[in-house]
């Protein structure tokens, strides 16, 4: 499958961003937690979905879709290795290790595979499940993690990540006493896992700033019915690059405009308008695109997932921008793509610098992650002539129906298979 894009394209009219991907995730991991069915309002259809949805299907938790809801139905839960055809596929299957060792005091799953954004370990991930009192093994590809009893622990981390963030909260809730995580990630999707797990029953404090407090409850949590999962704010800020690059006028409908102050800052020091009401923003042109320089950082700083589709924008802005990439290593495989497209950049270690240049010519380029194929979808709406993005399924895994958001708003893009 690829996309053809026939451009320069000026986006124009609304759009409505669907329920936050990393949200849902491990709100997904945390039904197991639960006994009983949950309904999870607000689930998009993507490809990183379907994949949890089968490693929660292996462990015979039973998933229905109903329109945008989720029903997720653990009463045959059954514990179960994790193969590596399932944890290749999505790193974020190992978010399921903290809520299976919770329920079952053991857990086997293969090494995490990623996104092909550079190394990814997860030693946080089990520094934190030894603290709780888990003995770890690796073996032959597999991690194995038992624990008799898990009990709280004060757990610091050497750096706020998010997925350990989450499968220590998961665990934390059904272990004896109180758990501390300090340091942690303070993303807004940490936020809404929290207001699930409380909603089933839990006792999670703190999340959204960097100290969470999880007071252990011994039963299974009760499934919540009703749990609406937040808008996207990497697809919301997605859609604010988009209609900026495109010198377009968009309204982006369902965001929490706070959750997109990091991007707002840059692209108002671009030179774009954008002006924010209680749940949607409007972007239109300013006089000029102007060059800004950035540096991604974890919650409230710039994300990372927005660092390659800002490249897009910035490759079309006056002056030079310099954006250094502190999150991931190897998370620049969009820059050979769009210099294929005329872009000027250069890679030097985790720093970009990019000349704008005043057009971008379309050409045959590969989507090599999913924030990648985001912003080769970008520059190909920008460019001049035809843009073919090849690998599409990388976008697919985090975008729900982007093509067809886009052509609502008049672009022209169409799916080959
Ligand atoms: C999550 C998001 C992803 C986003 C990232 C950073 C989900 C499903 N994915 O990924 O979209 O890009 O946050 O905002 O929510 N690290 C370690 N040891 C660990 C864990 C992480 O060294 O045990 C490092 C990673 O290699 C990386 C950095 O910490 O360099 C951040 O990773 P982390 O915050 O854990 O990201 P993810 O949860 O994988």
């Amino acid at each position: 499958m690829r996309l053809v894009i026939k451009g320069p394209n000026v986006l124009r009219g609304k759009v409505r961003v669907s329920g936050a991907k990393n949200a849902v995730l491990p709100i997904l991991c945390a039904c197991l937690l639960c006994d009983g069915e949950s309904v999870i309002s607000g689930v998009p259809q993507l490809g990183d979905v379907a994949v949890m949805s089968s490693v929660l299907r292996h462990l015979k938790v039973f998933c229905r879709r109903e329109g945008e809801a989720l029903k997720v139905d653990t009463n045959a839960l059954q514990l179960e290795e994790i193969p590596e055809e399932l944890t290749r596929r999505m790193r974020a299957s190992c978010l399921v290790m903290g809520p299976l060792l919770a329920r079952f005091g053991r857990v086997k799953i293969a090494a995490p595979g990623g996104c092909n954004i550079g190394a990814r370990p997860i030693d946080l991930h089990l520094k934190g499940l030894k603290a709780m009192g888990a003995e770890i093994n690796e073996r032959a590809g597999f991690i194995i993690a038992e624990a008799r009893r898990l009990r709280g622990a004060e757990i610091h981390l050497d750096l706020p990540s998010v997925g350990a963030t989450e499968n220590l909260m998961m665990t934390a809730v059904l272990a004896e006493g109180t758990t501390i995580i300090g340091n942690a990630a303070k993303e807004p999707e940490i936020v809404d896992l929290q207001n699930f797990l409380n909603r089933a029953g839990a006792r999670v404090r703190g999340a959204g700033t960097s100290t969470i407090r999880v007071e252990g409850v011994k039963r299974p949590l009760v499934a919540p019915r009703g749990h609406q999962v937040i808008p996207d704010r990497i697809e919301a800020g997605t859609h604010l690059i988009a209609a900026a690059l495109t010198r377009g006028e968009v309204e982006v409908e369902n965001v929490i405009p706070e959750h997109l102050e990091p991007l707002l800052a840059k692209l108002r020091e671009a030179g774009v308008q954008a002006e924010v009401e209680e749940d949607r923003i409007w972007i239109r042109p300013g006089d000029s695109l102007r060059a800004v320089d950035l540096r991604t950082m974890p919650y409230p700083g710039f994300p990372t997932d927005l660092q390659a589709p800002m490249c897009s924008l910035l490759a079309l802005a006056e002056g030079i921008s310099v954006v250094t990439e502190n999150i991931f290593e190897n998370r620049f495989r969009h820059i050979p793509e769009l210099q294929r497209m005329g872009a000027d950049i250069r890679i030097e270690g985790r720093t970009l610098i990019i000349r704008g240049v005043p057009q971008l010519v379309g050409a045959r380029v590969e989507a090599h992650d999913l924030r990648a194929g985001a912003a080769l979808v970008l520059a190909g709406l920008a460019a001049e002539n035809t843009t073919i993005v090849e690998r599409i399924g990388h976008i697919d895994r985090g975008y729900e129906n982007l093509e067809e958001k886009y052509r609502k708003l008049g672009a022209n893009i169409e799916r080959v298979g």
